[in-house]
């Protein structure tokens, strides 16, 4: 196959990437996305402040540009992100217990409804983990430590048909803390019945260093949970071939990773524009790391 998203596709997986509804009008943008990729993620058009900007005023207008070009070209969406501690809207950073709790729940529920059947996942909960592997603090981790659980029950009776996922960075390397924090909270719901169905690894990963050895138990070890996983904001600074190569191959090789999402188009699209983290250069020409995905895809 020619382009990620059909060489993904031959072992069924997606090729995705994250879209900018800004740029959907720039055509050497728009073109590589809708040849590349078969799925979308809006890179902050879904995310709290732009959907609910005032409270229980919801605003679909940028995220439907973005869902709209997507499906209008055949292309999968996946929705990011309805709980996180950054990027609330100015009326919700200030809240906390049962209002903020009540204000979270509500959110869940108008989102979700606005985009009933028609996505492949939502990430729930975002980032919610510091580095040690404990609780991240923010205004709903002051909610009570069942926050998480509570949103992901709520989007599951909002939306029985999506995919449900917990999406973080630094979740990547099997050893870290970070990792099995995460690891012990999915473990946990799955025991005791608490809907999730999947595990985002944002995977942002630096160049230079060496790809974490351990990425593949971490994707197998969170799959034998009973969850997909995926690689969800992919990018390498310096554009690491080996490292682009070998996460590549880290997804192939488990069956329940379903897709890999880079996070933007060119280089220079990327939120490290100067790090130079993606597949295509910033006159969009297809980049090393591009073949060496490309590649990877069409062995598996
Ligand atoms: O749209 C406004 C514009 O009107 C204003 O003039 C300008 C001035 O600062 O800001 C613009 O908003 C910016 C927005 O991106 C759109 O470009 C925000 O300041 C900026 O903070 C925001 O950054 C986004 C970042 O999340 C915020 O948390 C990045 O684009 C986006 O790539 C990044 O994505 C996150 C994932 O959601 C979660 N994982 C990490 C990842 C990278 O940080």
């Amino acid at each position: 196959a020619t382009t990620l998203g059909a060489a993904a596709a031959q072992s069924g997986r997606y090729f995705g990437t994250a879209i900018a509804a800004s740029r959907l009008n720039d055509s050497t943008y728009s073109t590589i996305a809708a040849r590349e990729f078969n799925m979308i993620t809006a890179e902050n058009e879904m995310k709290p402040d732009a959907t609910e900007p005032n409270q229980n005023q919801f605003n679909f207008s940028a995220g439907d540009q973005i869902y709209n070009w997507a499906t209008q070209r055949g292309l999968k969406v996946r929705g990011h992100t309805l709980a996180w501690h950054a990027q609330q809207p100015g009326w919700m950073q200030n809240m906390g217990g049962s209002t903020l709790r009540n204000a979270m729940i509500n959110h869940i529920n108008g989102v979700m409804a606005h985009y009933k059947g028609k996505l492949a996942a939502w990430d729930v909960v975002n980032e919610a983990f510091n580095e040690d592997g404990s609780r991240r603090n923010s205004n709903l981790q002051g909610t009570g430590n069942d926050w998480i659980e509570v949103a992901f029950r709520t989007a599951r009776a909002a939306d029985p048909s999506v995919k449900l996922c917990y999406n973080d960075y630094n979740i990547e390397n099997w050893s870290y803390g970070k990792t099995q924090g995460v690891y012990r909270m999915i473990q946990d719901f799955k025991s005791r019945g608490v809907p999730i169905d999947c595990v985002g690894l944002q995977t942002h990963f630096t160049g230079g260093s060496s790809l974490p050895s351990n990425f593949q138990t971490t994707l197998s070890s969170f799959a034998a949970l009973g969850v997909d996983v995926a690689l969800t904001e992919v990018d390498v600074t310096n554009s690491s071939t080996s490292q682009y190569q070998g996460l590549t191959q880290a997804c192939l090789n488990v069956p329940r990773c379903i897709g890999i999402t880079v996070w933007g188009v060119r280089d220079s699209d990327s939120w490290r524009s100067n790090e130079s983290p993606l597949l295509f250069d910033g006159g969009g020409n297809k980049k090393a790391a591009y073949t060496s995905v490309l590649n990877a895809l069409n062995a598996a």
